[in-house]
């Protein structure tokens, strides 16, 4: 089988130039993955299903699954390890370790970054659209309570925050 010529691509990963080398059909989570190390997103099914490649593209979650590296060309990718700037976990994360929103956690990455899309665009859900945003992720260890809790919770405490005028404070990082 011929193997596809490779070319250098270059993203904006987590707000940082990022260069790297793919092949034309190449997955974009593949090249994220393997070629940037940003091994925080997650593959499952490979074929756009389970959601737990979800990154965001231009601040849109997207599945990196269903994209090729070379469609992200120039483009902005986020990844959940952006949710985390200089290691200080973000509102989101706090509040699915406040909500135990995670078990096995491989799903987790996908799910904050639809969430994180989400409540950009729906600030202030209710919980069934919050159920339904999450219909489009498949966790194996089934446990969307808690998700759902810590989604609200985070939508709460924002649109308090805006109503105050202020930032939502942070819970000091055990991590
Ligand atoms: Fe991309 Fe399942 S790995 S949707
Ligand atoms: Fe295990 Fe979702 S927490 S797959």
């Amino acid at each position: 089988m011929r193997r596809d010529e490779r070319r250098c691509i270059s993203v904006t990963l987590n707000g940082r130039q990022r260069s790297g080398w793919c092949e034309s059909r190449e997955l974009l989570s593949d090249f994220l993955r393997h070629e940037l190390g940003a091994t925080g997103t997650h593959v499952g099914c490979e074929h756009g299903v389970c959601g737990a490649c979800t990154v965001q593209v231009d601040g849109v979650a997207a599945r990196s699954c269903l994209m090729l590296a070379v469609q992200a060309e120039d483009r902005r990718i986020d990844t959940v390890e952006g949710l985390a700037p200089d290691h200080q976990l973000g509102d989101l994360q706090l509040a699915f370790r406040r909500h135990h929103a995670l078990q096995c956690g491989f799903c987790t990455a996908g799910i904050l970054m639809s969430c994180a899309d989400y409540l950009q665009r729906v600030p202030d859900p209710t919980e069934a659209q919050v159920r339904e945003m999450l219909s489009g992720h498949i966790c194996r260890c089934t446990g969307y309570t808690p998700i759902v809790a810590a989604v609200l919770d985070v939508a709460a405490a924002r649109a308090q925050a805006r109503q105050a005028g202020a930032q939502p404070a942070k819970e000091p990082s055990h991590a």
